[in-house]
């Protein structure tokens, strides 16, 4: 096993402020699926969207699981969408103990419709979005571990996560 911890959840749950406060709280690095797809094809990804579609997006994403797999003892948040096909909940808990940051569906969307460019939540209506947020629970549900965020702060959230690895830890030994 990788030791690597792998947040999922759906957009606004704060899985990069976690991350980032989290790895610090850990002295671990620090990686981001989202930045590793950026980087790579050198512009955004509300561009990406637009330009080669939602498929091509998810197959550079499919790209970046498989480097993933060459991290040690990383903290890596993902995008949202990234656990929810078939599949791919198995390859991130190949790849590290993973942790779905949940929440309830109305402080997730507010949150997300307020901080950045989100392209899934372009031309969405609010129920369309409920509907999605939906669909995407059964495989966010498949994590090793679930962190309910609702009410807390990142620093609060990063806590929490702390806290529940290090009482899966003690529980292995
Ligand atoms: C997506 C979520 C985004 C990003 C892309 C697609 C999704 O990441 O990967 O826009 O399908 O939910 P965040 O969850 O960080 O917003």
């Amino acid at each position: 096993m990788a030791d690597n911890v792998v947040l999922v959840g759906f957009m606004g749950a704060g899985k990069s402020s976690v991350g980032r406060i989290l790895a610090r709280r850990l002295g671990r690095c620090f990686v981001e699926t989202d930045e590793m797809i950026t980087a790579a094809e050198g512009r955004p990804i509300p561009e990406i969207f637009v330009e080669r579609g939602e498929a091509h997006f998810r197959a550079l994403e499919d790209e970046a699981v498989r480097l993933l797999a060459l991290k040690r003892g990383d903290v890596i948040a993902t995008g949202g969408g990234l656990p929810c096909r078939d599949g791919l909940p198995e390859a991130l808990r190949a790849i590290g103990t993973v942790v779905w940051l949940s929440g309830e569906f109305a402080p997730l969307y507010e949150r997300a419709l307020r901080g950045g460019d989100r392209p899934m939540l372009h031309g969405r209506t609010r129920e369309q979005a409920l509907a999605l947020y939906e669909s995407r629970k059964p495989f966010y549900a498949q994590a090793d571990v679930t962190v309910d965020t609702t009410t807390l702060n990142p620093d609060q959230v990063a806590a929490k996560v702390a806290a529940a690895l290090a009482e899966r830890r003690r529980q292995a030994v």
